[in-house]
């Protein structure tokens, strides 16, 4: 197994490249289904980054605990920094998520904000299995991604832009992943359903929602 990403050097100046090349679009993303998780207590959160997403998370719902699990140790730092006086109710897990074994299940809530384009179809199907033996019967699942849409703008722009991103991560970062992952395949294929989706900036972006079928 390659070794994951490395986004260390990345902790600091990650908010600001995500601002400076798609604006607010990632985390109108993020925030897509914030409303719908009032009823979950225990959440798991891979792969924030700096943890603007878990922060939203902690204070939309004051009952919420989060197991959060990133590869990199600067990352976490930031996501538990950003959690403040919440940080009490987040245990942060510095793995490679392909190796780490669920720490306290049942979760009824699993997030994935642009995280499973860092792994291949097989390692999504392997970690989407592994969850579904983790997650209560009526877990949700809560997936922001890009997308090649069909058609025209998914041939001129979608794929030239995802293309760049992965370009641009593997020089940066030493990622493997060349391309997106067949996430919904994997998904469904481990036991889950999708119950809504929302794209955006023509299909390039989408968060969905996923329940434990
Ligand atoms: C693109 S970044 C941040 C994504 C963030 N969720 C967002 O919405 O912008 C992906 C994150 O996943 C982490 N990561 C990548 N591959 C990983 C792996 N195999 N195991 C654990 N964390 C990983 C990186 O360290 C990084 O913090």
């Amino acid at each position: 197994m390659n070794a994951p990403p490395d986004l260390n050097r990345l902790a600091g100046l990650y908010r600001w490249m995500e601002f400076a090349t798609f604006g607010p679009w990632l985390a109108w993303c993020r925030a897509e289904y914030l409303c719908a998780l009032g009823d979950c207590r225990r959440a798991l959160v891979l792969g924030d980054g700096d943890g603007r997403f878990t922060a939203r998370l902690l204070g939309a719902n004051p009952h919420i605990e989060i197991d959060a699990v990133d590869a990199s140790t600067a990352m976490l730092r930031a996501l538990v920094g950003r959690a403040g006086t919440d940080a009490d109710r987040v245990r942060a897990y510095c793995a490679d998520i392909r190796l780490w074994k669920p720490a306290n299940p049942p979760y009824d809530l699993v997030v994935t904000h642009f995280f499973l384009d860092f792994l291949t179809t097989d390692e999504v199907l392997a970690l989407a299995r592994r969850l579904r033996a983790a997650v209560s019967p009526s877990a949700l699942w809560v997936v922001s991604e890009f997308f090649v849409p069909e058609g025209r703008f998914g041939r001129t722009v979608a794929r030239p832009v995802v293309a760049g991103l992965y370009l641009g991560f593997r020089q940066l970062t030493g990622l493997q992943v060349r391309s997106l992952p067949d996430h919904p395949r994997a998904l469904s294929e481990a036991g889950f359903a999708l119950r809504a989706r929302r794209p955006r900036l023509g299909g390039l972006l989408a968060s969905e929602l996923w329940t434990a079928s």
